[in-house]
């Protein structure tokens, strides 16, 4: 390591949002690579509204790898945190900071510790992805740090050994996550299906039912229903496969009716499983499915849909209006039945487009 003297500091921020998923990924077959039963396809939402923020530093002046997410100091010592740093740290490249005079060889990687600093901007564990922005973010930034030269598939790889779902948060626009035949997993990766520019009538509403964490985790919720569900394997089997190509040809076509259709049925079908596992999930709540009964008797009295809803793992509506114009209506629709002041406890709405990977370092 050749710098003048040991103080130095060397950091990369970069800010990754979320993606929610229109094709459910929910079961694993390994668990501890982070192998799914099914593919999976999502859109990734615009950052400005809900995103990770995450700040790697290293210094020769840090003893141990630490980390602090929304103002927390965390453990690491959670088998995903050290995948993904293990991953990142044995691809890393020569560094050089001229400015700083700063210059990390290859090997040094090994004996230098990093401090990672995070924030969600929205909230973390309730069903928002947090999750898959957190562990994308992550990622990336020490990706960046320590001058990996991976594809970003290749780095989607390393980002599902934290979280499933983050592969997808690498790209933006709409997303697939191929499941991957291999026991190594080294085909299970993300690929862009359309990028952030397609498609870009559609406006993302998110109603914030609760921003409480959830009872349970994505990760126990869904090794709960690969052990007890019955309905999980003929999901993945049989109806999840077909449901992907008719979602490529959707979103190929900008054909919303479609594109509605799918995502209602595959978010309807996952909480089935969730009420198939024992014992039974309860992910969405009394406001979500009222918000569920809203959309769907409006669809109806069109003559064809005008918003598509989704549930993640928690009773936060995720709602994609055909434009602009719908989107405004569907505002007031839910203004009109869901008042600040009233007894249930929507508390927010969050409008944006679709977008990109933003890197801020
Ligand atoms: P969600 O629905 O929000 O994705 P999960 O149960 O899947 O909920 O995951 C929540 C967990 O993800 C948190 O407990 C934390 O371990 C991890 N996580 C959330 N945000 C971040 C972040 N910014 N950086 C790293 N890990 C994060
Ligand atoms: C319902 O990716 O959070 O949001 O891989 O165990 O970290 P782990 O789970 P996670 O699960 C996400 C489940 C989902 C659907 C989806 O995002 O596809
Ligand atoms: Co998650």
């Amino acid at each position: 390591m050749a710098c003048e003297s040991e103080k130095w500091v060397l950091m990369v921020t970069a800010q990754t949002p979320t993606n929610i998923a229109v094709i459910k990924y929910w079961g694993k077959r390994d668990e501890s690579l982070i192998l799914p039963i099914n593919d999976s396809i999502s859109v990734t939402l615009d950052p400005e509204h809900l995103c990770t923020t995450t700040t790697v530093a290293v210094s020769p002046r840090f003893d141990q790898d630490r980390m602090w997410l929304n103002g927390r100091e965390i453990s690491l010592s959670g088998g995903r945190y050290q995948r993904c740093l293990r991953e990142i740290r044995s691809r890393a490249s020569d560094v050089e900071d001229e400015k700083k005079g700063i210059k990390i060889a290859k090997k040094d990687w090994e004996n230098l510790h990093v401090h990672i600093a995070s924030y969600n901007n929205f909230p973390t564990a309730a069903g928002l992805a947090s999750s898959a922005a957190g562990f994308a973010c992550l990622v990336f930034s020490l990706a960046k740090l320590m001058n990996v030269k991976e594809d970003q598939g290749k780095l989607s790889a390393v980002a599902r050994q934290g979280s499933g779902s983050a592969c997808r948060s690498l790209y933006g626009g709409f997303v697939k996550w191929i499941m991957g035949k291999h026991d190594d997993g080294s085909d299970s990766i993300a690929v862009q299906l359309a990028d952030e520019k397609h498609w870009d009538d559609l406006v993302i509403v998110i109603a914030v039912v609760s921003s409480r964490q959830k009872e349970t985790s994505s990760t126990s919720g869904m090794r709960e229903s690969v052990e007890t569900s019955m309905l999980i394997k003929h999901r993945a089997k049989e109806v999840v496969p077909k449901r992907i190509v008719d979602m490529e040809e959707a979103i190929k076509n900008r054909d919303f009716p479609s594109f509605a259709h799918l995502a209602c049925a595959d978010s309807n079908q996952f909480h089935a499983v969730c009420l198939d596992t024992c014992p039974p999930i309860f992910y969405m709540n009394d406001t979500s499915h009222r918000i569920i009964g809203c959309v769907e008797k409006w669809n109806r009295s069109e003559e064809s849909p005008q918003v598509a809803y989704t549930f993640d793992a928690g009773p936060n509506a995720v709602l994609i209006a055909r434009n602009r114009k719908v989107a405004a209506s569907l505002l007031q629709r839910l203004l009109f039945h869901f008042p600040p002041s009233s007894d249930t406890d929507l508390s927010s709405y969050v409008i944006g487009d679709k977008s990109i990977l933003q890197d801020v370092g």
